[in-house]
């Protein structure tokens, strides 16, 4: 009889290859196996062929059976399949054929309320279930992905040591992959990180519209502008990605951007953290905005009818604009960031998860998309300061001068800049010992005696006297 695997990967799309030949190389043995239904027949076996030189760490299958059969015990069985009803499908399968105490992950971006449901239901079998966030698109998972398992931890405990030795970058030899925590808080954190990263790529797209229409700069120059500030704060792995693709060039010589549509898809995670935020009261409004972009993106019709044409602007300074947007864009991530971790706080607080922000920060220290120095920053000041002392200090003058500054002159020169103008207003917002909040209480009653607290009687519902 063969040898058999450490674990199993089930699922071989682009990142379960991927994730597949990344265990291989680092000497563990895995199992893959792949559905067999029409267009994807032969894709275990192109597979095999192609990675010939790991042959000896890899064994496919396209049977179920014998691939949970090839597996040591407990079994170690990592999902790589589309989020949502496939996942439950998949598990019934698997159910019929391993033994209590075997370990399935979920490494999908399932949302996190059926990972707290898939959790529970397994454990109440003798099956530990993990749901693990994973980030760094196809170059993390075959170099070294950012890892984010929650769930039985018991389970965790047996696969530790192999999802550790894969989540190692080269150069480096700390393992991005901490222990979240419970139930489905492992994928949660991975929502909120692709929140993180939603509002990170158009803060960084809206600072590009803005050099082409405030300043009129061509991609080229836009591209060094970025690289520049990629050597600086606003380093991190989407601002060096977004100064390559800048200056794209395909056969013909042409610029890549300019022949692809304007208009953005979402997978969902997104949405989810908006929803997620709503239902529990905590601000995203940076990450809600990125969501909203990307729904205006689609309104092609009514974009193309309405659109105006812009007028060339004065002269400006190219050098005081371009600085001041460097701190718009700076402030912005950081609202975006801080946000986010608000939510994880938050929900953390209410599931009783006890999840270490600085833990979460430090799993997307490298691997991830988002990874950056602004995260560095403020994992680091964390150290000795609250989150908000933080952020107050960072965004002060003349950075926070500068943020107003840029966001009034883009919008001034008909620049959308949802996302950077929410940051600006929530932080205003923040800054602000009164808010019209109190008119907003009387109208309220006024139309409904819903009733208002008055300063002067704290904690009591006050009404107006009068006849209705
Ligand atoms: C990652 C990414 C990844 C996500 C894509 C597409 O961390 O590697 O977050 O998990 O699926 O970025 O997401 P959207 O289709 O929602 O933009």
């Amino acid at each position: 009889m063969c040898e058999q695997s450490d674990l199993g990967v089930l699922g071989l799309g682009h990142m379960g290859q991927n994730l597949s030949k990344n265990f291989a190389r680092r000497g563990i043995k895995v199992s893959v196996l792949n559905r067999i239904t029409a267009g994807e027949r032969g894709v275990v076996s192109e597979f095999i062929q192609k990675n010939d030189s790991l042959a000896c760490n890899i064994s496919g299958f396209t049977d179920l059976e014998l691939f949970v059969n090839s597996l040591k015990r407990p079994r170690k069985i990592l999902l790589m399949i589309t989020a949502g009803a496939t996942v439950d499908e998949v598990i019934g399968s698997l159910i019929l054929l391993i033994e209590k105490n075997d370990i399935i992950i979920d490494g999908g971006n399932s949302h996190y309320q059926d990972t707290d449901r898939r959790v529970k239901s397994l454990r109440d079998v003798g099956i530990h279930f993990i749901g693990c966030g994973i980030s760094g698109g196809l170059s993390g998972a075959l170099n070294g992905p950012a890892l984010m398992p929650g769930g039985s931890k018991e389970g965790w405990d047996a696969v530790k040591d192999l999802f550790q030795k894969i989540s190692v970058v080269e150069g480096c030899t700390t393992p991005y992959c901490n222990w979240i925590g419970p139930d489905g808080s492992g994928h949660f954190v991975k929502m909120v990180h692709n929140g993180i990263e939603y509002a990170l790529m158009q803060i960084i797209a809206e600072s590009y519209d803005y050099l082409v229409k405030v300043l009129h700069l061509s991609n080229e120059q836009i591209s060094s502008v970025f690289e520049k500030w990629n050597d600086g704060l606003l380093g991190g792995y989407l601002m060096e990605i977004t100064y390559e693709i800048v200056t794209l060039k395909d056969s013909n010589g042409k610029l890549v951007l300019d022949n692809v549509v304007d208009s953005v898809e979402q997978k969902g995670t997104g949405k989810d953290i908006a929803i997620c935020a709503l239902e529990h009261g905590v601000v995203v409004s940076t990450i809600t905005e990125a969501v909203n972009a990307r729904f205006v993106s689609n309104m092609n019709q009514s974009r193309a009818i309405f659109s105006e044409k812009k007028t060339k602007n004065a002269l400006l300074d190219h050098d005081s604009v371009i600085s001041s947007l460097f701190d718009c864009i700076y402030c912005s991530q950081l609202i975006a960031i801080s946000q986010g971790i608000e939510l994880i706080s938050e929900v953390s607080r209410r599931r009783s998860w006890n999840i270490d922000i600085r833990n979460v920060l430090s799993s997307w220290d490298q691997g991830c998309i988002i990874r950056s120095k602004i995260l560095k920053n403020f994992n680091f000041s964390l150290e000795n300061n609250t989150f908000n002392e933080f952020l107050m200090s960072e965004i002060s003058s003349p950075k926070l001068n500068n943020f107003t500054k840029s966001v009034s002159l883009g919008i001034q020169h008909q620049v959308p800049l949802p996302v950077t103008s929410a940051a600006l207003a929530y932080h205003q917002a923040l800054c602000s010992s009164s808010l019209p909040s109190n008119l907003i209480q009387l109208q309220r009653e006024y139309f409904g005696s819903h009733g208002f607290e008055k300063k002067s009687k704290k904690g009591q519902l006050s009404h107006l006297s009068r006849d209705i």
